[in-house]
């Protein structure tokens, strides 16, 4: 029934509906970005309003978050012990107060294993209310088995992409809000490895996390309250050879190049049990700018100096700096002797 009924197939719905038909533990991971209910007349600077064809991004904050709620303990549900959940949002404010995904996080069933920050390097807003805000989150939900919180350890190559996950956003599909493909194939790669499972994203836009999972070898549900979405990312999944070299190229990253104690070797491992930085020298006094008494005078008819490159500057900077070291060592020299 599952097999016909749902698999690799993208259901046309509502997401809270459609997950209540789906048979409890059969879904090994999934991926999504909901609508984030954004209020639909506010504008971004850099980036094109976000409206959805089916469906509204504007309703009252509480019922949203209470509706997220739901859906993501419908997921849990659905979803094997052990089996894991990547659900993409951002923090937003209303009127001033801050809206932060933990707000409904913390009221669903999962462990929350992670919060990723995604480094999208570029802002929807440059207004200065606030530093310009270039990221989103990304949280990995977690189902343990029995009361085991923590789950599997992930292999090395996978882990060494860290906490940041530097992804600049999707600019050729032409859905309102697509994820690039790499953030599904960095997520279901990380924690599926070599094994083949069911993923699902409840919100499949224009299919993104169910083309990854098809070029990963996976088999998949989406649903999508839009027929017009759901019907182009059918083509898109027909198409999705198209997509593997960008899939191949996420995957290149994930590469262990240097065990562990060669790292710490080179330096590259600080923390608790790394060598602590201590300076060998004491530190050059500086030498704070005192104008003379006829500063004015010397400055006002002198040539101004053509402007150097960065690059001659700092040469220029470290010179000087190399020299003040030698004349300070010099000094304490001869004050020795
Ligand atoms: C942020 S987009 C997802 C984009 C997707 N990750 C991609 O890469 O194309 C959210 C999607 O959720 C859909 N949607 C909105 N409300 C929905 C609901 N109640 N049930 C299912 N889908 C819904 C929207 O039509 C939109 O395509």
């Amino acid at each position: 029934m599952i097999q016909s009924n749902f698999m690799n197939r993208i259901i046309v719905g509502d997401a809270l509906r459609v997950l209540r038909e789906i048979p409890s533990e059969i879904i090994d991971m999934g991926v999504t970005s909901p609508p984030y209910n954004k209020g639909e007349n506010k504008k971004g600077w850099l980036v094109k309003n976000v409206k959805y064809k089916d469906s509204s991004d504007k309703v009252p904050e509480e019922a949203y978050q209470e509706n997220q709620v739901a859906v993501l303990n419908e997921l849990f549900r659905v979803t094997k012990s052990g089996g894991s959940f990547f659900y993409n949002h951002k923090v937003r404010w209303e009127r001033g107060y801050m809206l932060h995904p933990m707000d409904w996080l913390r009221k669903t069933k999962w462990t929350i294993r992670q919060e990723i920050i995604w480094d999208r390097k570029i802002a929807a807003n440059i207004r200065g209310w606030r530093f310009w805000q270039v990221e989103e989150r990304i949280y990995w939900l977690y189902k343990p088995v029995d009361k085991h919180y923590i789950g599997q350890e992930l292999k090395p190559k996978h882990a060494l992409l860290t906490s940041i996950w530097r992804l600049p956003p999707e600019n050729k599909n032409p859905h309102p809000a697509p994820f690039p493909i790499e953030l599904p194939v960095r997520a279901i790669y990380s924690v599926m490895d070599n094994n083949k499972g069911i993923i699902i994203d409840p919100y499949c836009g224009s299919g993104t996390t169910l083309v990854a999972s098809k070029l990963l070898g996976h088999d998949y549900i989406g649903i999508e309250i839009s027929k017009e979405y759901a019907d182009s990312a059918e083509i898109r999944l027909l198409n999705c050879e198209n997509e593997r070299k960008d899939t191949l190229s996420e995957i290149a990253k994930h590469i262990v190049t240097r065990t562990f104690f060669e790292r710490k070797a080179d330096g590259m491992y600080t923390g608790r049990h790394g060598v602590k930085y201590t300076p060998k020298e004491e530190p050059i006094p500086l030498k704070l700018f005192e104008p003379t008494a006829n500063y004015d005078k010397q400055t006002k008819n002198k040539p101004t100096r053509k402007k150097k490159s960065d690059p001659d500057r700092r040469l220029e900077l470290r010179e000087e700096v190399l020299q003040r070291l030698k004349a300070h060592q010099a000094s304490k020299k001869t004050s020795q002797v």
